[in-house]
């Protein structure tokens, strides 16, 4: 991939060379005891990240959404995109943030959720209103398709929420429906209104002159409809999940978007050294890779959706690899909508115990960190965090509540585990959510003291990433080492070459290493602080994986 003239300069391809790192700020660190993490509890925890002795060394963080929000949608429901929900507290601590994370040379990435707002912003407040005054347009307002029997309006067409029913809600001051691709509390905005594009770069204008360096774009891919609005044809076999029961050609990926972005991205291009990442909205990898352009990564789910397997994880490489040829993925495991690696995996394998829940985390965390791509960490990961079990009668994910059981996204947002205190150094005070059960003995403080930790093997990882050319910005290929167990691949920058070999499964093994570059010396394993030499062979024990060079 060539870069542009712009990229040149080792600074601005942090989007490229760096790893980025998830917070959820209401589960990071609570500095002032109300049990909901916030910014100056984030402040607070930055050494843990980048800029100490000890710190994990990450380039970037993107903060889920900090803005004012009745928290219906865990803050993807905003009331004001120019502020700071004072759970959070004030645009004061995100000035002192964003200079804290700089000193440290950490770059600091704001959600942008612009396919909707909450229904208590006031565009909506006034647009709900009536049919005329300058929000009228604002969001998307269709007449009733015609009244039934009893007299009640019929939805403009079949679209449906991605939170289950109709997309449509009538309201009767403007005797119209408005759409809502998620929550009913969560109208969707009308990018085809002048003035409310207006209104949006003027935001993302705002805080790239407040000092933040990139967005991630919250369903970026809806944010236009189809003008006409038709039906989206039926799917004989829908999916598991009611939306699947459509095939969604009208109400997404239309394709004037392109534009669209390109006049988002004209205005962050304008400020060196700033990204974006699009967060694809239930499409597939083709339409990630089609709206993908330099410095604008795009989300694909093909490794956070992929079993934890040889055969699935070669596969899922592969299908990347074709697709993403001559330009830059990004990788990521686990998220905030989802339950954490460790937790699929350990499922998989049919296992629950803490030995393999860490040797899970330190094989995944390599390849994670050893691909090609740029790494998207989700707090917590780092030390081995797997979800926690909140019964759907305490949910504090209201959208998760309305869905089937199939989604709970509480258990993959548990608090931090900082300490083995009783509240685990998260809060003073009572947490938001259950702290995971084996916080006393799964927290950073502990694993930052063991060489063995599953802490000390990422921050190895990183170091060794960061020490690189071909891990950073190498050619990826697969290999075969003639076990099915163990997924291999080479990444290859001019004559330097690094091997990566991981085993999947609870049985070990010898492999034969790939003749073309012999003699190979390991420079790092998941299982242990000590790195064995090699020679032709290599023995691989269950659930390791191994770094190598030339
Ligand atoms: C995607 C976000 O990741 C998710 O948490 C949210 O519920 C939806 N967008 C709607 O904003």
């Amino acid at each position: 991939m060539t870069a542009p003239a712009a990229e040149q300069d080792p600074a601005s391809r942090w989007w490229r060379d760096g790893v980025v790192y998830q917070v959820y700020p209401r589960s990071f660190a609570d500095s002032n005891g109300d049990g909901v993490g916030d910014l100056p509890g984030l402040i607070d925890h930055l050494d843990h990240l980048a800029g100490a002795a000890d710190s994990l060394g990450v380039d970037a963080i993107w903060l889920s959404p900090i803005y004012p929000s009745p928290m219906l949608d865990g803050g993807y429901d905003v009331t004001d995109y120019t502020a700071v929900d004072p759970v959070f507290g004030t645009l004061a601590d995100l000035d002192r943030l964003i200079e804290e994370c700089h000193r440290r040379r950490i770059r600091v990435i704001l959600d942008l959720v612009m396919n909707h707002t909450s229904n208590l912003h006031p565009w909506f407040l006034q647009s709900r209103q009536s049919t005329t005054g300058p929000f009228a347009d604002f969001y998307l307002w269709r007449d009733p398709s015609g009244w039934d029997g009893d007299g009640r309006p019929e939805p403009p067409n079949n679209w449906l929420s991605w939170f289950g029913g109709s997309a449509w809600e009538w309201e009767p001051r403007r005797q119209q429906f408005y759409l809502h691709t998620f929550l009913p509390e969560q109208p969707d905005v009308n990018w085809r209104c002048t003035a409310l594009r207006a209104e949006m770069w003027s935001m993302v204008r705002g805080w790239l002159d407040r000092g933040v360096d990139g967005f991630r774009l919250d369903v970026f891919n809806a944010f236009l409809k189809a003008a006409e609005m038709p039906s989206n044809p039926e799917i004989a076999a829908g999916g598991s999940i009611p939306w699947d029961s459509q095939e969604h050609r009208y109400d997404k990926d239309q394709p004037e978007l392109h534009d669209l972005l390109a006049e988002f991205r004209r205005i962050v291009d304008s400020r060196p050294g700033t990204m974006t990442v699009g967060e694809l909205f239930t499409s597939g990898i083709d339409a990630a890779v089609a709206y993908w352009a330099p410095r604008h990564l795009v989300f694909d789910w093909v490794l956070l959706e992929t079993a934890w397997t040889a055969a699935s994880f070669r596969a899922a490489i592969a299908a990347r690899e074709a697709a993403w040829s001559g330009r830059w993925p990004a990788i990521v495991l686990s998220n905030h909508d989802r339950s954490r690696h460790v937790s699929r995996y350990l499922d998989t394998l049919g296992r629950h115990d803490r030995a393999t829940a860490d040797a899970l985390a330190k094989a995944a965390a390599t390849i994670e960190l050893t691909l090609r791509g740029t790494p998207f960490l989700y707090y917590g990961e780092e030390i081995g965090a797997t979800d926690i079990a909140v019964p759907r009668s305490r949910a504090r994910d209201r959208a998760a509540v309305r869905m089937a059981d199939w989604w709970n996204r509480d258990g993959c947002r548990a608090p931090m585990a900082w300490t083995a205190d009783a509240t685990a150094g998260f809060t003073s005070g009572r947490p938001w959510l259950p702290l995971p059960s084996d916080a006393a003995s799964r927290n950073v403080e502990q694993q930052r003291a063991s060489e063995r930790s599953v802490l000390a093997h990422y921050r190895r990882l990183l170091a060794l990433r960061r020490g690189s050319t071909p891990l950073r910005t190498g050619e990826l290929a697969l290999v075969d080492v003639g076990d099915p167990d163990v997924l291999a691949y080479l990444r290859r920058a001019g004559d330097e070459v690094t091997l990566v070999v991981v085993r999947f499964g609870l049985r070990g093994g010898e492999i034969e290493l790939p003749r073309a570059a012999w003699p190979w010396r390991a420079v790092l394993s998941s299982l242990g602080p000590v790195t064995p030499t090699v020679g032709s062979r290599v023995e691989v024990r269950p659930l390791e994986a191994i770094v190598l060079e030339r």
